[in-house]
């Protein structure tokens, strides 16, 4: 796309050629009245309020594209007209209950309405029963509903699950007279309108999607909306909080909406999440999972001294990665001044790989992030169950397919039907758990510069190729000879008789033949069936940026030096963009802040994590902490930002700055170590009051700070090892992964999020067992064992068991060593 000049409204501005009208105007901070069109989804025309002329023809801004020189007008008399029938004919029917609707206030109905000066109503068609139906999460009243479409949009383009369609309205035809009688655009999206309202794709109506709510979110009116929000507030009565969500390291934009709890209390309670759905889609944790803070706490001052004793004879401290830049920063200056040991396995983990990564890139973190990933049209992941690890690279991965007509590889172990779902041009391969070298070995073959990549790995990728003899099958055309009998006039005797006469024609003929074929036994090596090569072919036609996204599998695995090696070749040596999916929240903020050990000393405080004195945010420790929604701090996210987080709800307990200072450093607030976060690792010395947390309508992230991705010096040593071929876990398998909406034991908190515990296994796994949901299952790897019920999981397929990690009485870090799978026996008892 070239830069070009187009003039809105007598502004000169620039866009891209092929940018939509709309995204141009909006950019440029000009306005076009718009209700179904989302930024980052495909257009729907089911509004057509965006009229504008172009070059003197009237077209709809959100799918006209810019051409240089163009000259758009954005209000005419003829629009002007349009639009105002347009809202009056949202308006039929619409039922005036405005008092107690729940997006009162906020309601796109209630502004155009206004603002295109309906005040009178001069259509009409009898209404048809609409009751409202109870979707679980999330209630569906289609007498409010405008069928804008923006919920089936959401959720087809950016979440993936493509739950919500159009279903008949069953209304009577409009009055005939209408089409002739009223501007044409109108007549055209009412008559669409009247036809449908929104019902399900599973044709029940019982949803069953991963409940992200995203639909709730953008539905312009009260039609679709949380189930836990609904006659709960004014949306005028609320207070926005902005933040950073906590649950995982897509470190998605938030805002807590706050008020009093009730009449008798004044204490400020999250009534709801929400987010800037244009420029950024939130999955059911960060919607629903809210009120997870250490509630009604005081200072207790004993707790408080025995916190200090106990730091006092202390050699380590064990943490998690819920925890901010701040909090990481201050655990650092800690360790400086009294030598704790840090302890943090699955940051370690993380750090240990980046820092092999950057061995051979030559650079402190991966180069790309979400937003390149989405933009990009052929994406590979590796190493990571996409749908819980981080909704928002599933959404990437789901946008680039859906909007830029992409195309993706997804190898991982654990099959998984939501990411099968996303569309026909993405590939599952479900190799082996211990596999994983294999796949980056053949991410190198297939895509890596042979003439750049080492001589010896080219070699070696080599090895894996011999030719093969195949027999296929071609439809050829063959001549066939037919003898047909015809009548004809003999000449001489004048009469009619019947003569034999050849006629040839070309049929189609199948016939088998040998051919000699690459065998690459990588791809067999990895269970990928005979046709991948065509279907990669096809897949890769008119692709021409490649994401490679990697995930946590691949830090735990026993090899992840070599692998964090092959991964940066691939990033060197080939076109893949990589982002890497940082295993928890603040895992990328606490591999570069801290210098993490391995070993556990002999006495340890833990936080959020059991220690010999545990500090925590869960209200289950020795000393209770602030969770994150009651802290101002930083979180670094996936996209390698310092996004800034604010408090939604207050804290009257000690903090662990207060501990700090108690040991002899100096900091009033938390955030004043926010200016002294390492410059060496990439933050910059900013306070924390200086950092902005918006986007702008061009969709530009404003929020916090890129971290700088400085240089590092490498060795030219850029040797891999060969891979273990047989290596690999096979037989009964668990896998260290939560469900959707699940993360952690935060998450577990709240009070939206209902999943229960246990060992999720898919449908077809108890099918193949004499195991049920509900049964009570003995768990037994060669590191531990667990006594747990089985959940059955439709959101999985295949025999591995997932082991999730957001429930503490589980323990599911007794059955694993590193690695997120391992061998098991599940015994019912
Ligand atoms: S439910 Fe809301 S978002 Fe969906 S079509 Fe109706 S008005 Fe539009
Ligand atoms: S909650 Fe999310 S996944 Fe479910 S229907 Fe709405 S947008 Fe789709
Ligand atoms: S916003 Fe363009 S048709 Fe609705």
């Amino acid at each position: 796309m070239s830069t070009i000049n187009i003039n809105i409204d007598g502004k000169e501005i620039q866009t891209q050629e092929g940018e939509f009208l709309l995204n141009a105007a909006r950019a440029n901070d000009i306005y076009i009245p718009a209700i179904c069109y989302l930024s980052r989804c495909s257009p729907t025309l089911a509004c057509r309020i965006c009229l504008v002329e172009a070059d003197g023809k009237q077209v709809y801004a959100c799918n006209a594209k810019a051409k240089d020189g163009m000259s758009i007008t954005t209000t005419t008399e003829n629009i002007q007209k349009e639009r105002r029938a347009i809202m009056e004919v949202y308006d039929v029917n619409h039922p005036l209950q405005c008092g107690v609707c729940d997006q009162s206030g906020e309601c796109e109905l209630q502004n155009y309405t206004l603002e295109m000066g309906v005040d009178s109503q001069s259509y009409s068609v009898k209404d048809v029963d609409r009751s409202s139906h109870d979707w679980g999460h999330l209630h569906y009243d289609p007498g409010l509903c405008i069928v804008c479409e923006r919920c089936v949009t959401a959720c087809k383009d950016m979440i993936g699950d493509n739950s919500l369609k159009t279903i008949a309205r069953g209304a009577d035809a409009l009055n005939a007279e209408f089409k002739g009688s009223m501007p044409k655009d109108a007549y055209a999206m009412w008559n669409k309108l009247n036809k449908s309202v929104i019902g399900l794709t599973n044709g029940t109506d019982v949803l069953d999607c991963t409940s992200c709510g995203e639909c709730a979110s953008v539905c312009p009116v009260g039609a679709l909306v949380d189930t836990h929000f609904m006659y709960e507030s004014n949306a005028w009565e609320l207070s926005q909080v902005p933040a950073t969500c906590g649950h995982c390291s897509a470190g998605c934009q938030i805002s807590y909406d706050v008020k009093h709890t009730s009449i008798n209390n004044p204490e400020d309670k999250i009534y709801r999440v929400m987010n800037e759905w244009n420029y950024v889609s939130l999955c059911g944790a960060g919607r629903y999972g809210f009120d997870y803070q250490n509630a009604d706490v005081t200072k207790d001052k004993t707790a408080f001294n025995s916190a200090i004793e106990a730091f006092k004879k202390a050699d380590t401290i064990k943490f998690t990665s819920t925890i901010t830049n701040e909090e990481a920063l201050i655990l650092e200056k800690l360790k400086e001044k009294y030598g704790y040991k840090l302890v943090n396995t699955e940051a370690k983990a993380f750090q240990t790989f980046l820092n092999d990564y950057s061995d051979i890139s030559g650079t402190r973190l991966y180069g790309s992030n979400l937003k390149t990933t989405m933009n990009s049209n052929f994406i590979i992941s590796v190493g990571s169950a996409l749908k819980s690890d981080n909704p928002n690279a599933r959404y990437a991965l789901n946008n680039s397919l859906t909007v830029n007509k992409g195309a993706a590889l997804y190898f991982h172990p654990v099959s998984d039907p939501i990411i099968d779902g996303l569309g026909k041009n993405i590939l599952s391969i479900n190799h082996k758990p211990l596999q994983e070298e294999l796949v980056l070995y053949l991410v190198l073959d297939l895509f890596g510069d042979k003439e750049k990549l080492p001589a010896d790995l080219v070699e070696y990728l080599a090895s894996f190729h011999s030719k093969k003899t195949v027999t296929v099958t071609e439809t050829i055309k063959e001549k066939v000879v037919e003898i047909v009998k015809e009548k004809k006039v003999n000449e001489e005797t004048g009469e009619e008789e019947e003569v034999e006469v050849e006629k040839s024609k070309m049929v189609p003929k199948k016939v088998s033949k040998e051919v000699e074929v690459d065998d690459n036994r990588l791809a067999s090596l990895l269970g990928m069936s005979e046709d991948f090569d065509a279907t990669l072919e096809k897949f890769l036609k008119k692709k021409d940026s490649f994401s490679l996204m990697v995930g946590a599998d691949l830090y735990t695995h026993p090899n992840s030096k070599n692998l964090a090696r092959l991964v940066a070749l691939v990033e060197k040596y080939s076109k893949f963009e990589l982002v890497m999916i940082p295993t928890l929240t603040n895992s990328l903020g606490v591999a570069l802040i801290n210098e993490l050990s391995d070993e556990v000393g002999s006495y340890s405080i833990g936080y959020n994590t059991k220690g010999d004195f545990t500090l925590s945010a869960l209200g289950d420790g020795d000393l209770d902490m602030p969770a994150i929604n009651q802290q101002e701090g930083t979180l670094t996210s996936i996209n390698k930002r310092v996004n800034p987080t604010n408090a939604a709800i207050g804290y009257g307990g000690y903090t662990l700055n207060d501990i700090a200072n108690e040991l002899g450093l100096k900091a009033e607030l938390t955030v004043e170590y926010t200016k002294e976060l390492p410059t060496s690792h990439g933050f910059f010395s900013q306070d924390f009051d200086s950092l902005p947390n918006y986007y702008t309508n061009a969709g530009e992230e404003v929020r916090g700070y890129e971290l700088q991705n400085s240089a590092i010096e490498i060795s030219s040593d850029e040797s891999v090892e060969k891979a273990d071929e047989s290596l690999c876990l096979e037989g009964e398998l668990v896998y260290a992964a939560n469900p959707v909406r699940q993360f952690s034991r935060f998450t577990n908190k709240a009070t939206n999020l209902d999943e229960v515990s246990g060992l999720y296994m898919s449908e077809v796994n108890l099918a193949d067992s004499d195991l049920n949901e509900g049964d009570s299952v003995r768990v037994k790897t060669e590191n531990g064992e667990v006594v747990t019920t089985i959940v059955s999981d439709n959101k999985i397929t295949g025999n591995i068991a997932l082991v999730p990690s957001f429930d503490l009485k589980l323990n599911s870090e007794a059955l694993f060593s590193g690695y997120r799978f391992n061998s098991a026996s599940i015994q019912k008892v």
